[in-house]
């Protein structure tokens, strides 16, 4: 069976209290049942982490090479802008990925612009909410079917 595994950054546990007008109003945990849900529908296995610490995403992205876990979807949230720790944890692991975003970085703030992960992604949706996590399911499944 093929394993995704969802990571999800800091403040991201926050979601539906958190700048709403960015994030929208659903929870994390809303977000990722109806995740699990979809995943389930599609044959897939499917679990997820939230983590607001910069170590333990990378602990955990080593955890899922050693679970040989075949594709991730992360979002990386505030690191996404910072961390080559996470960047080089992905290349070391070798598991293909999609960057993931709520709000439509690209058009935001200038530092929100820089992403460490964009280059080595298998593509990156951003700016659909919490449907951004689907459309990275999506992707993946379509890459996945013959
Ligand atoms: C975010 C965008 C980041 O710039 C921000 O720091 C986040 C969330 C998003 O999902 O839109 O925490 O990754």
């Amino acid at each position: 069976m093929i394993k995704v595994r969802v990571f999800n950054g800091p403040n991201l546990n926050l979601l539906g209290q958190r700048e709403p007008g960015q994030y929208g109003q659903r929870s994390l945990q809303d977000i990722m049942q109806e995740l699990e849900q979809f995943a389930l529908d599609c044959g897939l296995e499917l679990d997820h982490i939230q983590t607001n610490s910069e170590g333990k995403m990378v602990d955990a992205i080593q955890q899922a090479g050693k679970d040989e876990v075949n594709y991730i979807i992360i979002n990386p949230a505030g690191y996404t802008h910072t961390s080559v720790a996470i960047r080089d944890a992905l290349l070391a692991v070798e598991i293909p990925f999609v960057e993931v975003h709520l709000s439509a970085v690209s058009s935001r703030e200038p530092f929100r612009q820089i992403t460490y992960f964009s280059d080595i992604a298998m593509g990156v949706i951003s700016g659909f909410r919490g449907e951004s996590y689907l459309l990275a399911l999506q992707a993946i499944l379509n890459r996945i079917e013959p």
